[in-house]
């Protein structure tokens, strides 16, 4: 019997059952071949939330969850933050490999030279509310870049992926700077390209009345390595937002604002704006204890504190804790870190952190930075979604050139009503009407066929 096999013996009809296992893991499809009655429905794995589940298989991004460890195309995060730029990242990203010199020249000069944006998505942007939140904007915004580059719907065509990866990274800061400065009433600032890709994103956020932009240069290379922290991060809620959206073949654009989307909530890339926010209703540190009660009673989340795949320490977490200090040099210290380090010093010496391998994610200390560079809160989803972008391609590309993947479409356990008949109106009674007789059940209907 070969080794790498799984063998299965099915107790409802004492059928075995032998499994291949490649890369320790068998393919569900596999299970399909399992049945309890010959014409009954094939065995299926049930997995909410994808705990368990890979949807693809990827060369892009690997994290060791138990050691704290993560790697883009190889190169270990560390190194990235100390050594690459974001643009460099995001070549290695996209394409497998660091760039030759030229090469990198070549991707930097066409990236800054797609920074601007038609002017009718001003016209578009002018269109939402003064106080609308900056991330709603940019995912409305970049998902009708898409009317813009009808072109991109050539998903297959390796240059219009090539020019729909340019100008993706080249706009998102562009959108994101006009939605900070479309909320703040200020007039929108142009790409100054003769700056760097964070120098130029804080020019258009922050620029006055000068005639040139001068950013400071610990603050530019500070947001230069979040951005290669956040650039990618594997299989997460919004890059298999990204895979499954562009599953369909829609263009990239359609596909990055649903991963905004995705990236919008508090449980991921909104967790950086809720961490200052929760930091900011804390207050002191003599608090600390009462909200960690709360927390503890199940009233309260520790936000930044958490993830699905680190059970250890989250290795962005570390660099982001020294990069703090080199803003605050610039900055002035944000007082907000003191109440966030002994939360952290509390919250790791405590049970029920302890007992559920809760630790400070990226997220913990991203926001204190950002809040110190000047940012208001409701854009720091925004910038994480900025950098976000370099991965989201990667992760497409991959996606519509492997030819195992096709278009998403999960399964279901149907526990519902087997079939009845339509009640009329006037026959039905109550608020929930009443409740014709019972159908068969679904277990009787095979009802678990895909429609
Ligand atoms: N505060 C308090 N309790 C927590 C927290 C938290 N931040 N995170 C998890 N728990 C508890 C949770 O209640 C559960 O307890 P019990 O076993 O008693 O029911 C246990 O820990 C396991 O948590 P889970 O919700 O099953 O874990 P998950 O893998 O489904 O969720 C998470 C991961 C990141 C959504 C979650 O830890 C969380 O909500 N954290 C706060 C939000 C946050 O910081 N998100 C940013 C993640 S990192 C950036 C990114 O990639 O987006």
């Amino acid at each position: 019997m070969p080794s790498d096999t799984l063998s299965i013996v099915d107790n409802r009809t004492g059928e075995r059952y032998e499994l291949p296992i490649q890369h320790d893991a068998i393919r569900a499809t596999d299970l399909a071949q399992i049945r309890a009655r010959p014409d009954g429905p094939g065995l299926i794995s049930y997995d909410p939330a994808f705990l368990n589940t890979a949807s693809c298989k990827s060369c892009i991004t690997y994290i060791d969850g138990d050691a704290g460890v993560l790697l883009y195309r190889g190169y270990p995060i560390e190194q990235l933050a100390a050594h690459s730029t974001y643009l460099e990242t995001a070549y290695l990203l996209a394409k497998g490999e660091l760039p030759s010199a030229p090469a990198l020249r070549s991707f930097i000069h066409s990236v800054l030279t797609h920074t601007i944006v038609h002017e009718n998505i001003k016209a578009f942007m002018d269109g939402f509310r003064y106080d609308a939140h900056p991330m709603g904007m940019l995912l409305g915004t970049v998902g009708a870049l898409s009317t813009f580059y009808p072109d991109a719907k050539l998903i297959h065509d390796p240059m219009s992926q090539r020019i729909q990866t340019h100008r993706l990274i080249a706009k998102m800061p562009t959108i994101a700077a006009f939605a900070y400065r479309h909320a703040a009433g200020l007039p929108y600032a142009y790409p100054d390209n003769d700056l760097s890709y964070a120098g130029n994103f804080l020019n258009m956020m922050f620029k006055r009345t000068e005639l040139k932009y001068r950013p400071d240069p610990v603050l530019e290379r500070a947001l230069d390595v979040l951005f290669i922290l956040h650039a990618d991060h594997e299989q997460n809620c919004s890059t298999t937002a990204m895979r499954s959206i562009g599953s369909s073949q829609a263009d990239p654009y359609s596909a990055i604002a649903g991963a905004c989307a995705a990236l919008y909530g508090p449980l991921h890339g909104g967790a950086n704006e809720s961490v200052l926010r929760m930091l900011g209703r804390i207050g002191s540190t003599a608090n600390i204890p009462g909200f960690l009660e709360r927390v503890r009673a199940g009233e309260e989340k520790l936000m930044g504190f958490g993830h699905r795949v680190y059970r250890n320490f989250d290795p962005r977490g570390k660099i982001i804790k020294a990069l703090a200090d080199e803003v605050f040099g610039v900055t002035g210290r944000n007082p907000v870190i003191d109440v966030a380090l002994e939360l952290e010093r509390i919250a790791l010496e405590d049970e029920y952190f302890q007992k559920r391998m809760l630790y400070p994610n990226v997220d913990f200390y991203s926001g204190i930075i950002y809040q110190a560079i000047g940012f208001p809160l409701d854009m720091f989803p925004v910038l994480f979604a900025i950098p976000r972008t370099a991965g989201w391609i990667a992760q497409w590309l991959e996606m519509v050139q492997d030819d195992e993947q096709k278009i998403a479409r999960p399964r279901q356990l149907y526990l519902g009503e087997g079939p009845r008949d339509y009640v009329p109106l006037d026959r039905r009674r109550g608020d929930s009407g009443i409740r014709p007789p019972r159908g068969r059940g679904p277990g009787d209907t095979g009802s678990r066929r895909p429609g």
